[in-house]
């Protein structure tokens, strides 16, 4: 058995193989379908999950040696409202046929946690392994930097918000 914490809750494996790729078993055993399978070799990206905080390919990890770690998919980006990064892929209509657009959301929104002011060519590298048949590749950038915009900006007020607090 491996259990594995899933979108913030415990999710344990029973009776599967420990090799099945991370991705088979969100899909298939878990019931966790906005995680995609693409490639299965690990480039294209559309199976982007997090790992502890990182982005990484589902359909290159073996749920077996998971076991204790925190994976977290597009259900679970969301807390009481949506990520900046979801509201800006809807602002820019981002989404054509939307197959990669769960693993392109991970993506940028784990690069968006470290690096919140991210320069274009740190976004292209950061998205480089995220790959978009429909060529959404445009609005994919203007989405990226609208939600730094808006991390940025709450950013700024909740410091702002903390100064006052501290002197007052
Ligand atoms: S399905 Fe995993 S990278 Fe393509
Ligand atoms: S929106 Fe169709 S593959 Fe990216």
């Amino acid at each position: 058995m491996t259990t594995i914490t899933i979108n913030g809750k415990d999710h344990s494996f029973n009776g599967i193989d420990p090799a099945m790729p991370l991705l088979w078993a969100l899909r298939d055993h878990a019931g966790i379908q906005g995680v995609k399978y693409g490639c299965g070799v690990g480039q294209c990206g559309a199976c982007t999950v997090w790992l502890d905080g990182f982005a990484v390919r589902s359909c290159q990890l073996t749920v077996g040696a998971l076991e204790g770690r925190v994976v977290t998919t597009v259900e679970g980006l969301a807390t009481a409202t949506l990520h900046p990064v979801q509201q800006a892929w809807i602002d820019h209509d981002v989404a054509q046929c939307g197959y990669c657009q769960a693993g392109q959301i991970m993506s940028a929104a784990a690069l968006l946690e470290r690096n919140p002011s991210p320069t274009d060519d740190e976004i292209d590298a950061a998205m480089a392994g995220n790959l978009c048949r429909c060529g959404t590749y445009g609005r994919i950038k203007s989405a990226i930097k609208a939600a730094s915009g808006a991390m940025t900006a709450s950013a700024l007020f909740y410091n702002a918000m903390e100064a006052e607090e501290l002197s007052a």
